[in-house]
């Protein structure tokens, strides 16, 4: 299948991509190298550096024709959109709809959408399921999600077939480890270099951390599944940054003793979800024990 990839110089999609490509797919690329890597790209998939929001765009759907489109371009940063709202706007909610045009212009049969935990706000109960009230704490949350209504506005006016998926807190080779990375990209970047990892509050705050691997799965199965539905994606577990510590500590055979900060005003103390619908409609499990998760991202970033 001829399939768009929206981020695919990005963490997550990068793998997504390579998966795709082992699989038989051809898979085409739109990227505008913000925070992705060309180094992280497939050689082998066909790649426009362009801008979602360009109007440009267009001729890529003209030109290649995709049948599906897997939609993962998005400014990703919470803090960034809590300081520039109009930028996180336009790259999540603008540059979506621009691509969902295009998707309706030239008859995509179907889309596959990566949103965030952080729609959801503050748990008002755990595991969080996909009934849970939406009250997103963050532009970022709410630009994920505004990306989500409009999809679903795409899909009742011209019948555009979706998936959406939210992710929990993905970690694996290839995420950043710079301030606007994941936790545990953040925590082995400091300790390979020798150097003690902050931790914000007691460390007793916790999330639902899936490797990467499971995630692309996820999506793979929804390529024939999930018709219009909205899915969490996360193993079900929480685990504290205190226990996560810990397992990073034993794997590198550390005596790093992190530095306690104070919380940082705003953060969700715990936080996991509820998997089962993903489980039944997507016959996936996330399946990577942490410690194995762990072991090939230190593996990737030593
Ligand atoms: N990493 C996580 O834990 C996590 C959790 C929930 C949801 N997500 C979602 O998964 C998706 C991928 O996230 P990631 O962690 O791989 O981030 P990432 O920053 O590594 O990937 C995003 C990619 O999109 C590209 N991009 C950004 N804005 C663009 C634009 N306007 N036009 C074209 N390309 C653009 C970037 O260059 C980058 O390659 C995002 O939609 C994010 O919201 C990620």
């Amino acid at each position: 299948m001829k399939i768009l990839l929206t981020g695919g110089a990005g963490f997550i999609a990068s793998h997504i991509c390579d998966r795709l490509i082992s699989e038989g797919h051809e898979v085409v690329v739109i990227d505008n190298l913000s925070t992705g890597r060309l180094e992280l790209l497939n050689p082998r998939a066909y790649f426009y550096q362009l801008d979602l929001c360009d109007p440009a765009i267009a001729l890529v759907f003209q030109i290649e024709k995709p049948e599906l489109v897997i939609h993962h371009a998005a400014q990703v940063s919470v803090s960034n959109s809590q300081e520039n709202p109009v930028f996180d706007a336009v790259n999540n909610i603008i540059g979506s709809l621009n691509l969902y045009e295009n998707c309706r212009q030239y008859k995509v049969k179907k889309i596959i959408y990566a949103s965030s935990a952080a729609i959801y706000g503050e748990p008002l109960y755990l595991g969080i399921d996909e009934k849970h009230p939406v009250k997103p704490l963050s532009f970022y949350g709410l630009s994920k999600y505004l990306a989500e209504i409009y999809l679903r506005y795409y899909a009742g006016l011209f019948g555009l077939k979706f998936t959406i998926l939210r992710y929990a807190n993905v970690y694996g080779p290839r995420q950043r480890s710079d301030g606007e990375g994941g936790v545990i990209a953040i925590f082995l970047s400091s300790l390979l270099k020798g150097e003690a990892p902050m931790i914000f509050g007691q460390g007793e705050q916790s999330r639902d951390f899936i490797y990467v691997a499971d995630i692309v799965e996820a999506n793979i199965q929804a390529l024939t599944r999930a018709e219009n539905e909205v899915l969490n994606l996360g193993t079900g577990k929480e685990l504290s940054i205190n226990q996560l510590y810990a397992s990073i500590e034993a794997l590198l055979c550390s005596q790093l003793q992190p530095v306690y900060v104070p919380e940082r005003p705003g953060d969700i103390m715990h936080s996991y979800f509820d998997q089962r619908k993903a489980a039944e409609l997507l016959d996936w499990k996330a399946s990577y024990p942490l410690q194995e998760g762990l072991r090939k991202t230190i593996e990737y970033m030593s």
